[in-house]
């Protein structure tokens, strides 16, 4: 069988003609069609990667095992030798992969796909990891979480949600992630490929006439500066893009999540600087400072705090704050939308913000939204602010 959408698309079409016929089976076989379809459509920041098998897969190396046969696939036998496990199981297991339509069986062999391919990264291996060994135990533990408090949100104290129960902790999300290793490097990887083949902000926020125009190198040598950046995948992917940009970019996030920034090893140019964003932002009248997903993490009060030490370094009337975040859709919320909001949920007793609930936000730190700059099928925003 063909796994092309479009012929895919034919045979939805034609199985609708049986269903429309009442013939028995024909609902089944729109519902595989349809999971078919999905799977050839799904790039795989897109594939829900919480399931056991999957997680399995990263312990025994198995999308690296038949990446590394190539065309000609393994047998079970030589699976089982190369994996470890017993040749009836990892039959069982793998056939629930071709289930999936992650991998495929064919003449005696299983055969790696595009998707189980992009799987088999580094990237993707650790946020497989974080995703079943981090994240599903807060989302199983929601019924008997909620039940016993009494169905309340968590406070915002950010100790007392999902996480901490399911994680038997009393320290905040992003700490934990510290004090237990190799969380913190699976979720910075996770951070790192979660968007992987979606457009980046810069591909539809204007920055040669929002930046680069009128960049003032007196004011300051920063065209843009990336708070709370992760490991820098964002500013990698923009001094590629943008080649004879002015000025420097520069990348800053929490000390211990600089330290594992190997700037050089990008192939790109820009600085990595440790700073906590709770206290003032050192860097005074840059052009442009970017927010990626980072007052989602927290609940009022603190966005108010780090927006009020961002504040302090803004030039009136020069410097851009883009917040890149979701914006709810009260309406038509996306599956995107709704499922971050329960991420927020489960890790960080916080959530996922309305326009409304935004352009409240940033007034209250003492922004004013000049644009929301959308692109279709991208579940974030960019929220362009700047001194009220
Ligand atoms: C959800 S991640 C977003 C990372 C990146 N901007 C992106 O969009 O992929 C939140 C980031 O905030 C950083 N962070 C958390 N607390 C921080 C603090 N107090 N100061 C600076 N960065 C912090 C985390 O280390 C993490 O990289």
């Amino acid at each position: 069988m063909s796994h092309t959408p479009s012929d895919i698309l034919d045979q939805i079409a034609a199985a609708r003609v049986a269903f429309d016929k009442n013939e028995a089976g024909s609902r089944e076989a729109l519902i595989d069609h349809s999971r078919a379809l999905i799977a050839s459509l799904e790039i795989p920041s897109e594939f829900p990667a919480q399931t056991a098998i999957v997680r399995m897969a990263v312990d025994v190396q198995l999308f690296q095992r038949l990446q590394e046969a190539g065309s000609e696939g393994l047998s079970p036998s030589i699976l089982s030798e190369k994996t470890g496990i017993d040749v009836t199981l990892v039959q069982r297991l793998t056939r629930h992969l071709v289930a999936m339509n992650l991998v495929v069986f064919n003449d005696g062999v299983f055969l790696a796909t595009k998707l189980s391919n992009n799987l088999a990264a580094k990237n993707y291996q650790h946020s497989i990891s974080f995703c079943y060994d981090v994240s599903r135990p807060s989302f199983n533990g929601f019924p008997e979480h909620f039940k016993k408090n009494g169905y309340k949100p968590p406070t915002l104290s950010g100790t007392d949600g999902p996480f901490q129960s399911a994680h038997k902790t009393d320290l905040p999300f992003f700490d934990w992630l510290v004090a237990t290793p190799p969380h913190l490097e699976q979720f910075s990887s996770f951070m790192a490929s979660y968007r992987n083949g979606k457009p980046d902000w810069f591909d539809f926020y204007p920055v040669q006439e929002r930046m680069v125009e009128g960049f003032d190198s007196s004011s300051n040598d920063a065209l843009l500066v990336d708070v709370g950046g992760g490991k820098g995948h964002d500013v990698a992917t923009f001094v590629a893009r943008y080649k004879s940009h002015p000025g420097k970019v520069v990348l800053q996030d929490r000390e211990p999540v600089i330290a594992t920034v190997d700037v050089g090893a990008t192939g790109q140019f820009f600085e990595a600087h440790a700073h906590d964003f709770f206290t003032p932002q050192p860097i005074k009248g840059a052009r442009a400072y970017s927010l990626h997903s980072i007052l989602h993490d927290w609940g009022d009060e603190e966005s108010i705090k780090i927006i009020e030490n961002l504040v302090g370094a803004l030039k009136r009337g020069y410097s851009r704050v883009l917040f890149n975040e979701i914006v709810v859709n009260e309406q038509n919320p996306t599956l995107a939308a709704t499922n971050m909001d329960m991420m927020m949920l489960a890790h960080l007793n916080v959530r996922e913000r309305t326009e409304g609930e935004w352009r409240s936000l940033l007034a209250k730190g003492g922004l004013k939204v000049i644009k929301i700059h959308n692109y279709p099928g991208v579940a974030e925003s960019v929220i362009e602010a700047e001194l009220a």
